[in-house]
């Protein structure tokens, strides 16, 4: 009914606002009509992973959007270095004896004894493994895991930390020292291109655990370490995923730290990334870290919503493109589901299926790669 109460208090629920967020409009990452290319199935399960993300406009946007963020980083150095990290994720921990390490890592009761290793393949330390454009944004079978992936995950999570530092601001008069801030978000993951690489089935590599949590984690702070980033920043980087508000979680951070410094051949205490002893992060405790730990939330939606999302397009993979059997399990499938996704995001697509059903979801699939008859 036309000019209900609802309609008065809501407007119109399916028109969306334009809104600012983190400097950006609120479709700034939407791909303009046309931009998506669409193709074949024998065309999508010939490409590679690289190649994918590459020709996504909405990819593309996002990595731009992160270049962008890291030039507002008032500090030159600091700016140039976060800069380097980005376009050249180069495992430079890895020219470090492994075997050292983990002896190393598993007398400070830091990894599992039946650990065999810590670093992912390495061909070359020197190297990015590949782009930071181009790597899935975690684990295969959790959040953003398609091609690109990466800088969308980073992308929202330096909006929402631009947004944060700005609100804090401006309800509280609450200064947020950005260029920590800035610097940890866009450095949380670094090392995900390195730890996740694609497979020849078009999946990526599994992870292991160090210290309790995913090694990308340990790696990314390890290597800031090593590269000499300000304590400042690698102490808010290792808040990325727990804050230390409780002494149980914040011990968790001062592990996390204490492995990233074995990792990167440093002293946590003495580069001022712990409390003398060792024991707390440095004291009174920033709020940089508690900022970059909420600004990486978007796994709490995009886990789930990726896992949802594709229990369906495995249903319109094996109707609609007569993708079955072991194809469904192989890389057939995960190129169909890597292209889609990597042209218009798992999150987009989740929320046309949550809103408008599963059949609207195949034909926004069938925009992207075209059906068989
Ligand atoms: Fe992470
Ligand atoms: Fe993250």
């Amino acid at each position: 009914m036309a000019g209900s109460r609802r309609d008065f208090i809501f407007g119109s629920l399916a028109a969306g606002a334009m809104f600012a967020v983190g400097g950006m409009t609120s479709r700034a990452f939407a791909a303009a009509p046309g931009e998506v290319k669409v193709i074949s199935l024998e065309e999508c399960v010939s490409m590679n992973p690289l190649s994918m993300a590459e020709s996504s406009a909405k990819v593309m946007a996002a990595w731009r959007y992160m270049k962008d963020s890291a030039n507002m980083i008032g500090n030159a150095g600091l700016r140039s270095a976060v800069l380097d990290m980005l376009e050249t994720p180069a495992p430079t921990v890895a020219e470090s004896d492994e075997k050292a390490l983990v002896a190393e890592l598993k007398k400070a009761d830091l990894l599992d004894e039946k650990a065999a290793g810590i670093f992912p393949v390495c061909a070359d330390t020197g190297r990015r493994p590949q782009p930071s454009w181009a790597a899935p944004g975690s684990g295969w079978g959790s959040h953003h895991a398609y091609p690109g992936g990466l800088v969308t995950h980073v992308a929202l999570n330096v909006a929402s930390a631009r947004a944060l530092c700005d609100n804090y601001k401006a309800v509280f008069d609450m200064d947020v020292d950005r260029d920590v801030a800035l610097a940890a978000q866009l450095l949380h993951d670094v090392h995900k291109p390195w730890v996740f690489q694609w497979k020849d089935d078009a999946s990526c590599l599994p992870e292991a655990t160090i210290a309790g949590t995913g090694a990308h984690h340990i790696l990314s702070i390890a290597e800031s370490m090593k590269r000499g980033l300000p304590a400042e920043v690698c102490v808010a980087q290792a808040c990325a995923h727990d804050h230390p508000g409780t002494p149980a979680l914040e011990a968790s951070v001062v592990n996390w730290i204490r492995a990233a410094a074995i990792i990167a051949g440093r002293d946590a205490v003495a580069d001022g990334c712990l409390e003398k002893g060792g024991k707390t992060l440095p004291l009174p405790r920033r709020p940089e870290g508690f900022v970059t730990h909420l600004a990486d939330h978007d796994w709490v939606l995009s886990v789930s919503a990726a896992q949802w999302l594709t229990v369906e397009l495995k249903k319109i993979a094996a109707e609609r493109y007569h993708i079955r059997g072991k194809d469904l399990e192989g890389r057939p499938f995960n190129s169909f589901r890597n292209y889609v996704l990597s042209q218009r995001s798992a999150m987009e697509l989740y929320a046309v299926y949550s809103r408008n059903g599963a059949s609207r979801l195949a034909g926004e699939v069938g925009r992207v790669i075209t059906a068989k008859s």
